[in-house]
């Protein structure tokens, strides 16, 4: 177990974005199943539409079914009609990820792929491999052969002590030098795969230009762009997929998490048609695909739209954030509060001027919340980051109150220091 360190407790049922455990207490969900329930639990709509599929098929192989295709068919209408070929992967976002980049090298016959600091991208050991926490990678080594880490566009702690807006980014350019100096060391990689907003790295939000600018270079330098939406796709950030917001179109996107619906488990793939090289068979897989998630992944992407759920995230998402600036202002552990949607992060430091960062206090703000009654995640570079990715069905009255119970909870720190 892992989840429970943090937040000791056992689960009963949830309902929306509130969870209750055994004991029968109640708590705000600011934690949404690690970014799954975007649609709430226990989404009526879409365990209703679970349901049906279970008393009808279950399992099905990779083959054509009813439910797959309307997933499909709607999936195909809400990404760009470039990438409008899907492929279904095995239940988690690390099988997408592994897919996706095996569908790189097979189309470019290359091996090495280029990742981001502050990555995250799953736990299997091609996932792993591009995957940058030290923590997570030490006792596997070596990993995946030729993978190559870059900085990403961590504007708190630039890596080139540069100053948002007035900077050239040069963290992209990093990336265009080493792709283009034939002695960086680096290979011509099959590959870059980025979060366009990173998730376990801290929430963090790249400058505007960041992503058309990763997109630009891997065009010229003919490499193919994966953009990670297993955490920040489905709405969560304001937009379908994160992605939509930089106006760009990767090659490869992956997703999992959300698309499930009500947390069943699920992966996809979507690609560009000229990708679609391989045989049928070259991947391949006995639960590639679930015939209930494809069900519910439909009846919640419906839900999605038919609600206008962006759009509540992005009002809800300006109004918690504006709240988090605040405590930014005032707080002496807040260092940065960012993220966009309702994928947002503060990271919590001991000193504002040194930014030296205080994961013991990102630790104790998580359990003082699980005290008073609201779940939160730790990430960041340095697990020093508090993290909210609720269900995306918040209310507003509901992320009022778990406002004041996380303004509580780090004043509390504050005062232990
Ligand atoms: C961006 C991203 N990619 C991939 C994964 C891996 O997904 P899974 O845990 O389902 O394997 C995660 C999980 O948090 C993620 O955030």
């Amino acid at each position: 177990m892992s989840y429970p360190k943090g937040m000791p407790m056992a689960i009963k049922r949830a309902k929306g974005a509130t969870v209750e455990d055994v004991d029968g207490n109640l708590y705000i969900d600011f934690f949404g199943g690690a970014g799954v329930m975007n649609v709430g639990h226990s989404n009526p709509a879409v365990v209703r539409a679970a349901a049906e599929q279970l008393g009808e098929l279950t399992h099905a192989l990779d083959f054509p079914t009813p439910s797959r295709q309307r997933l499909v068919d709607i999936l195909s209408k809400l990404l760009p009609q470039e990438i409008g070929r899907v492929s279904f992967g095995g239940p988690t976002g690390s099988d997408a990820v592994e897919s996706a980049i095996k569908l790189a090298k097979y189309n470019t016959k290359r091996i090495p792929v280029i990742a981001f600091e502050g990555s995250y991208h799953g736990m299997t050991a091609g996932a792993l491999s591009v995957t940058s926490a030290r923590s997570f990678r030490e006792a596997f080594l070596p990993l995946v052969p030729e993978v190559h880490f870059v900085p990403y566009a961590y504007c708190y702690r630039c890596p080139f002590k540069r100053i948002p807006d007035s900077c050239d980014l040069e963290c992209a350019q990093y990336l265009d030098h080493i792709l283009e100096d034939p002695h960086s060391g680096v290979g011509t990689p099959a590959a870059v795969i980025v979060e366009p907003i990173q998730g376990e790295g801290g929430s963090i939000v790249p400058p505007e230009g960041y992503i058309p600018k990763i997109r630009e270079i891997c065009d010229r330098h003919e490499v193919i762009m994966i953009a990670d939406e297993v955490q920040a796709g489905f709405c969560r950030t304001g937009k379908m997929f994160s992605f939509q917001h930089t106006n760009t179109v990767p090659d490869i996107v992956t997703m999992s998490k959300a698309l499930g619906g009500i947390g069943l488990p699920i992966s996809a793939i979507a690609y560009k048609e000229r990708l679609n090289t391989w045989p049928a068979g070259k991947h391949i897989g006995t639960f590639r695909g679930n015939v209930m998630a494809y069900a519910a992944g439909a009846a919640a992407l419906d839900f999605m739209v038919t609600t206008n759920l962006a759009e509540h995230v992005q009002r809800l998402g300006e109004f918690v954030l504006s709240s988090l600036k605040e405590l930014e202002r005032d707080s002496k552990i807040v260092g940065e509060a960012r993220g966009k949607g309702l994928m947002l992060g503060v990271e919590l430091v001991k000193d504002k001027d040194t930014k030296e960062p205080a994961p013991e206090l990102a630790r104790s703000v998580r359990a003082g919340c699980h005290r008073r009654g609201l779940l939160i995640e730790v990430g960041g570079h340095y697990n020093n980051v508090a993290r909210f990715l609720p269900p995306l069905v918040l209310t507003e009255e509901l992320a009022k109150r778990g406002l004041e119970v996380f303004l509580d909870s780090v004043k509390e720190a504050e005062g232990s220091l």
